[in-house]
């Protein structure tokens, strides 16, 4: 398919911003967007246009129904300049299966990926390049359909959006403080805790919102059949080490398949560390606490990559994680992954992909 492009000309494109360490998330967008269409039965008229607000009916299904699902990536730039994007493959393969979850046709993972490449090809110049930061990119599929009976849309819009963001962490690592959450749940077995689709997200706002007025950053659920196993964070997967392996929550269909924590575990295993993928009962991790097994913890995502914990609540009794410091382990999966990322250090697996 044909991409067909509509650009602003150069005397109405936004102005960047001036000062690329004061970055945060999510505000700033790009002057252009991707989109395609579904209707007839296929994905048509893609499309790079100037970023306008969506026209959308009142029935439009995604506003009932809630059918929408996204993913989210980044385009970093490296020191010779060049932008590279971060096992992008792996982002499309999980936009489809999250598709599939949510009764949303298929993409054509190749071809997604080459319209992003043309996105970027006009928009790269929008990539910061102060250490930390990078350009968003936000991959969503909404129902358009306008229709009130419940049943899966016949039309669908797709778009890219991207926007420059900041350094996660700007005056160096501080670990954050989790909240174990032993009332709500995020996602049953059957349900849509392996996709990224937005109800999840939705369903996940209340709960996340009493904890932050706790002082809690983020949130742990646990299971929801015995809230007892450890599933993951906020928008990360949880790893802990406990004497001296590092031990993650098994994907059993609950649990996002991290792409961050797939990295994670390569490059664990390649280093040398010993890696357990297996259930992990909270009380286990409390016990490993209080006998000094217990030496690091820490999420992994695409916003932070790697966030150390300090502090674990659970049952309103809260503990200290490596005396609130950063772990050598944390530190060292931080350090390799970043590098690969950011091209300080060398991509031995392939999953770097330049914008030529
Ligand atoms: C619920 C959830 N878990 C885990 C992750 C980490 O996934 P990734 O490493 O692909 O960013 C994310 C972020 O996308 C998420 O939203």
């Amino acid at each position: 398919m044909e991409i067909s492009k509509r650009l602003l000309p150069q005397s109405h494109l936004k102005e960047h911003p001036s000062d690329e360490t004061k970055l945060g998330f999510g505000d700033i967008l790009t002057d252009h967007i991707f989109k395609m269409d579904y209707y007839d039965g296929s994905w048509c008229q893609p499309r790079i246009e100037p970023l306008s607000p969506l026209c959308l009916s009142p029935a439009a299904m995604v506003l009932h129904y809630s059918q929408t699902i996204f993913e989210g990536l980044k385009c970093y730039r490296h020191p010779d300049g060049r932008l590279a994007l971060f096992r992008p493959r792996d982002n499309f393969r999980r936009l489809n299966q999250s598709a599939e979850r949510m009764a949303i046709p298929l993409v054509d993972e190749k071809f997604l990926l080459e319209a992003l490449k043309e996105l970027l090809r006009i928009e790269g110049g929008w990539t910061p390049s102060v250490p930390g930061s990078s350009l968003y990119i936000r991959p969503t599929i909404i129902a358009t359909e306008p229709h009130l009976g419940v049943r899966p849309a016949k039309e669908y819009l797709l778009f890219i959006i991207l926007g420059p963001v900041g350094a996660y962490y700007k005056g160096g690592f501080s670990p954050i403080k989790i909240y174990v959450e032993s009332f709500y749940t995020r996602s049953a077995p059957g349900g849509l805790g392996a996709v990224k689709a937005g109800p999840s997200y939705a369903a996940s706002l209340l709960a996340t919102e009493k904890a932050a007025r706790k002082g809690f950053s983020q949130l742990l659920w646990l299971d929801s059949v015995e809230h007892r196993y450890v599933e993951e964070v906020g928008s990360m997967n949880m790893f802990f080490v406990i004497d001296g392996k590092i031990v993650t929550s098994l994907l059993t269909g609950t649990v996002l398949p991290g792409v961050t924590r797939s990295s994670v575990l390569t490059v664990a295993r390649d280093l040398g560390l010993e890696v357990e993928e297996r259930l992990l009962d909270i009380k286990e991790i409390t016990d490993a606490k209080d006998s000094g097994r217990l030496t690091e913890a820490f999420g992994s995502g695409t916003a932070a990559v790697i966030s150390p914990v300090g502090t674990l609540c659970h049952d309103d009794v809260e503990f200290v994680v490596a005396d609130g410091r950063v772990g050598p382990i944390t530190q060292k999966l931080y350090d390799e992954l970043v590098g690969i990322q950011y091209g300080h250090a060398p991509d031995t697996r392939g999953w770097i992909e330049f914008i030529d």
